[in-house]
Order: structure tokens, then sequence, then C-alpha cells
């Protein structure tokens, strides 16, 4: 079941210059660099990214960190590719994701309003499409 998903590198990352460090630990797991871009995000495109997140608490600073600086976003592929980059990333929340993720090991709550936690990765077969869509358009 190979499939390709859409990873985001955020502006966080690329600020920390982690970029060389997470595509290491995504080439080192075996997956499959298709594509990559760097990426000034402007607002429309955050807009139609982050459409679910509208009216979250979240949503105004996250579409602002997003905007703070290049995003790289990466086209990768493997067999159940989308499960397996988002378990490399760890959960959602830089303070208690597990070590050993991208996550655990590289981020943490710097107590902003934006969870700045290095990394995004589409979430199911619909996301990844629509999204790749958006960044490799
Ligand atoms: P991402 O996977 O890109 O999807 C939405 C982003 O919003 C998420 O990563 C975090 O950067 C941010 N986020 C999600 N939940 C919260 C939260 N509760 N508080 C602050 N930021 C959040």
């Amino acid at each position: 079941n190979i499939e390709e998903t859409l990873v985001l590198i955020k502006p966080d990352g690329v600020a920390r210059n982690l970029t060389g460090e997470i595509l290491r630990r995504i080439e080192a797991k075996g997956y499959q660099l298709v594509d990559v871009r760097l990426v000034q995000a402007d607002v429309d495109l955050l807009a139609e990214h982050y459409a679910e997140h509208e009216g979250k608490p979240f949503y105004e600073p996250l579409l602002d960190f997003m905007q703070s600086g290049p995003t790289v976003a990466l086209r990768i592929a493997g067999n159940r590719a989308i499960e397996g980059f988002r378990s490399l990333a760890g959960t959602t929340d830089p303070t208690t994701a597990a070590p050993g993720t991208i996550r655990g090991d590289l981020g943490r709550d710097w107590g902003l309003a934006v969870q700045q936690n290095l990394v995004h990765g589409s979430d199911s077969p619909e996301s990844a499409t629509r999204e790749l869509a958006l960044w490799f358009r």
C-alpha cells in the first residue's frame, strides 16, 4: 500500500537549522523523498491548509507563526507512509511527545499561544491528496 504524504518542516524547524536532522530521520526510516520545496507560505495557502481549525483559539497565532519564515515542504512516499510519518513525528504537544520522536526529541513548549511543534504530516489519504495539491501546485 504505497502512499504519498505531505510533510512540512515548519518555520521553527527551519529557523533552528533542524531541516537536515528531520530529513535524516525520514530517510533513515526508509521513506523516499519524491519532491521538496522551500515555501514562504501566504495567508491564502494557510487558510486552505488549516481550514478545519478556523475559529479555534490558536488559529490566528498559527497563521502568524506559519508566515514567520520559510517552510520546507516534502513529498515523501512509502508503504504506509502517512501513518509512519505521524509516528515518527510524535503527538502534537512537544512537551509530552514520546522521546525518540521528532517532536519529543527536538521540540518543547516555548510558552506561546501556538504550539511550535516543528513538523506537520497529513493525517489521512484524503488529507494527503488535498494538501499535496496545495503545497505542490
Ligand atoms: P499541525 O499538525 O500542523 O495542525 C494544527 C497545528 O495547530 C498543530 O500542528 C499545532 O502547531 C497547532 N496546535 C494544535 N493544537 C493546539 C493547541 N491546543 N494550542 C496551540 N496550538 C495548537
